[in-house]
């Protein structure tokens, strides 16, 4: 069973944003499928940064959406986006040197700090899309 569900209470409207949120989602599962199947921790480490690496590209990607639709909430959104990538990369130096560190715990956080921030920020610059007059 998933340990999260991407259905209508987190789809946002924005098809490119909805689309990579449906795929953090996705990684988030396998990371969870993987831990619960038992797998060696090097492969749940490689799960792990193949999130790293696609949360990094979607928050770029998010962050051009935002500034060129000069959404004025956007540098404390981007603040957010910047503290998260400090906590992964911390995570995954730590990781390197105990090796025990992937668990349900790791697993909590990241499903807890997604749901937050789409419920909380990215939609806050979808109205904001929304709001803009056709054409731009
Ligand atoms: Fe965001």
């Amino acid at each position: 069973m998933p340990v999260m569900e991407f259905d209508n209470s987190l789809t946002i409207g924005h098809e490119l944003i909805d689309e990579h949120h449906k795929t953090l989602v996705a990684i988030i599962n396998m990371l969870h499928d993987a831990l619960i199947g038992g797998v060696e921790q090097k492969y749940l480490h490689y799960i792990f940064n193949e999130f790293n690496e696609y949360i990094s590209y979607y928050f770029s990607e998010e962050e051009i959406i935002m500034c060129d639709a000069m959404f004025e909430m956007k540098d404390e959104h981007i603040t957010e986006h910047g503290s998260f990538l400090g906590r992964l990369s911390k995570f995954s130096e730590e990781y390197l040197e105990k090796e025990d560190l992937i668990s349900n715990r790791t697993i909590d956080w990241l499903v807890t700090w997604l749901t937050r921030h789409i419920f909380l920020m990215d939609t806050q610059h979808v109205v904001c899309l929304s709001e803009q007059p056709k054409g731009r």
